[in-house]
C-alpha cells in the first residue's frame, strides 16, 4: 500500500506585507518598542534558524533529538497502536520520523503549518518513507482555530498532538495556556500531546545558546530589519542596531533585543520613529519552564501531566499529556 497525500488548505494565513506593515508601525510606536517573532521566518530567516539548530551554543534541537532517540520506544507505548499524528509546525521532519518509525501502525499524519511549500515537501518525502500511513497536510495557522481534516480511509485510535522544539517557549504564558487548551478541543476525547520544553538552567549557557559566536543568532534578529528594509522600503540604518539577549531570571524568559547604538529615527510607511542611544526593539521571548511549572501550565489548560522525558544533564523535556 502507498501512502496517501491529501492537500488541504483550509486557510492560508502566510503573513502578508500588509500585515507586516501593520505589525511594524504598531510594534515601533508602542512603549517600549516590540515586534512579533513570527516575521523572523521569511527565506532567509528560516535558512538562519536551520543554520542557529546546528550552532555548538545551541543545545534544543540536539538535546531533545537524543531524547527522541532514546525514549520513542517508551513514547510509542503510552500512545498504543494506530494513532493520529497531529503535528503543530511541521519543521524538516526528523523528529516526527523518530516518532513514527517507533510507533506501531501509525494511522494518520497531519502537518499543519503556514508555509505550504515547505511542508508539501516534507511530506512528499515521508510518504515515500512510510508506506500505509495517510498523510493530509494543514495550511494554516495553527496559533489560531482550525478544524481537522477527514481521515477517510484511516481509523485512528486516539489523536496525539506533535509540538517539538520548545516553541511553546516563544508563547507569553496565557497564550501557551489558551493553545495548549484549542489543541486538546481539536484533538477530542482520550486524546494525547508530546510537548517539548527547554528548561531554565544558568545565565551563560542560556544567553550564549541566543548570542553564538559566529552571529548567527545576530543575523537572524537583525534581519527583521533587512525586511523592513527590502519589504517596506524603510529608510533605517541595518548596522546602528546591535543584536543581545539577556536572560530574565524573574519572567523565566531569554529576550531577545535590537539595541539602538546612538539616538536615530526609522522612516516607514508614513511615519517616524524616534530611537534614544540604548533604546531596543524587543523581537522575542523564549520562556523556560521547570518541570513544575510546565506540568502547572499544561493543568491550566485542561490537559493532564502524564510523564516526561529529560536528558541526564536536565537541559531540555519532553511532556506527555493525556486529555482525560
Ligand atoms: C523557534 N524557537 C523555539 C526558537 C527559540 O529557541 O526560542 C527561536 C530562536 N530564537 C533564537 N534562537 C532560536
Amino acid at each position: 500500500m502507498t501512502a496517501r497525500i491529501d492537500m488541504l488548505r483550509l486557510h492560508d494565513l502566510e503573513p502578508t506585507i500588509e500585515e507586516f506593515r501593520e505589525a511594524v508601525v504598531a510594534g515601533l510606536g508602542s512603549t517600549p518598542k516590540t515586534l512579533p517573532c513570527k516575521f523572523f521566518y521569511d527565506a532567509e530567516g528560516s535558512r538562519l534558524f536551520d543554520a542557529i539548530c546546528e550552532l555548538p551554543e545551541y543545545y534544543p534541537t540536539r538535546t531533545e533529538l537524543a531524547i527522541l532517540r532514546r525514549h520513542a520506544g517508551e513514547m510509542a507505548d503510552e500512545i498504543g497502536p494506530d494513532a493520529g499524528i497531529v503535528e503543530f509546525g511541521s519543521g524538516a521532519g526528523i523528529k516526527i520520523r523518530l516518532l513514527l518509525a517507533a510507533l506501531e501502525r501509525p494511522a494518520a499524519y497531519v502537518p499543519v503549518d503556514i508555509s505550504r511549500e515547505h511542508m508539501l515537501a516534507a511530506a512528499q518525502d515521508l510518504a515515500a518513507e512510510f508506506p500505509g500511513l495517510r498523510i493530509a497536510p494543514v495550511c494554516a495557522d495553527y496559533t489560531r482555530t482550525f478544524a481537522l481534516p477527514a481521515l477517510p480511509g484511516a481509523h485512528p485510535q486516539s489523536m496525539v498532538g506533535f509540538f517539538p522544539g520548545s516553541t511553546i517557549g516563544n508563547f507569553a504564558p496565557s497564550e501557551a495556556v489558551a493553545f495548549l487548551a484549542r489543541a486538546r478541543r481539536l484533538l477530542g476525547r482520550n486524546a494525547l500531546m508530546l510537548v517539548g520544553s527547554d528548561l531554565p538552567k544558568d545565565r551563560e549557557t542560556l544567553e550564549a545558546a541566543y548570542d553564538d559566536a559566529a552571529g548567527v543568532t545576530a543575523a537572524f534578529n537583525r534581519n527583521l530589519l533587512v525586511r523592513m528594509q527590502r519589504e517596506l522600503a524603510a529608510e533605517l540604518d541595518i548596522d546602528g542596531f546591535r543584536h543581545e539577549a539577556r536572560w530574565c531570571p524573574v519572567q523565566r524568559r531569554v529576550e531577545m533585543h535590537l539595541v539602538s547604538l546612538s539616538r536615530q529615527e526609522i522612516r516607514v510607511a508614513g511615519h517616524r520613529f524616534a530611537f534614544e542611544r540604548g533604546e531596543t526593539i524587543h523581537t522575542e521571548n523564549s520562556h523556560k519552564y521547570s518541570l513544575p511549572e510546565f506540568r502547572a501550565l499544561a493543568g491550566r489548560s485542561g490537559w493532564l501531566p502524564a510523564r516526561c522525558w529529560t536528558d541526564p544533564e536536565e537541559r531540555f523535556a519532553v511532556h506527555l499529556l493525556r486529555s482525560g
